[in-house]
């Protein structure tokens, strides 16, 4: 595990969108998987801005995908996965709806979009994503795997209190090639010291990735008070 630590937010996000954006440059028919939620915000607009002034780096022939999709809601509808990825990605860069594949919000049945699109993953080049960009809860759960005595590994449905989801289980994200995990702000500084310094315990789901070869964390200060 790398740990980098930036002295904002804004300097966090820029040095994730360089390596996104390097990704993109090496392998440009990357397999990306995304994460919703308010930490990598700024790495989209980064990678926008990149995208914008520089003129070489081009997403058009990579593939993204999300860590979960809310269930039971046309795609378009503004509180879907989707529709947050094109608002802060997609709809700014040359990436077009077909190269965002997540499971299917519209199915009559969760557990049939979770079999698909756990195949799905299971059919890309070596069965793995290429990069996989991960933000942490407080509890220091990763995508929608939360603390628990045992964890799923495939893709699954998770119901909270207000929606329903399909969601990536530990094994897509820890198959990932790499893997950045993105924290900022005070409020995570504990999930972050137990996630690099805690027992790998399924308590503790970020501890996980202590086993992963190529793990980097991009924090800012105060998400690194605790180190
Ligand atoms: C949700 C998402 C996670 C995300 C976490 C933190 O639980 N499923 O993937 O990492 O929230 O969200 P935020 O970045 O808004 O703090």
């Amino acid at each position: 595990m790398k740990i980098r630590v930036f002295d904002s937010y804004e300097q966090m996000s820029r040095a994730a969108a360089e390596l996104v954006a390097a990704q993109l440059l090496i392998q440009p028919d990357s397999h990306v998987g995304l994460t919703a939620g308010s930490t990598p915000v700024g790495m989209f607009a980064e990678l926008v801005r990149i995208y914008q002034e520089g003129g070489t780096l081009s997403f058009s022939q990579a593939r993204f995908y999300n860590l979960e999709e809310k269930m039971g809601l046309p795609p378009e509808d503004e509180s879907t996965c989707r529709s947050y990825l094109h608002r802060h990605l997609l709809d700014h860069v040359d990436a077009s709806a077909d190269q965002l594949l997540l499971p299917d919000s519209m199915a009559h049945d969760v557990e049939t979009a979770c079999t698909d699109y756990e195949a799905l993953f299971r059919s890309l080049p070596g069965g793995r994503l290429d990069l996989q960009i991960l933000g942490i809860g407080k509890d220091a759960h990763i995508g929608m795997n939360r603390p628990n005595q045992a964890l799923i590994a495939a893709c699954h449905p998770v119901q909270t209190e207000s929606a329903l989801y399909a969601a990536m289980g530990v094994s897509s994200i820890l198959l990932a090639r790499r893997i950045i995990l993105l924290a900022n702000g005070e409020s995570k500084a504990q999930a972050v010291a137990n996630m690099c310094t805690g027992q790998v315990t399924t308590a503790i789901p970020a501890t996980l990735l202590q086993l992963h070869p190529n793990v980097v964390v991009l924090l800012d200060k105060p998400a690194a008070s605790l180190l």
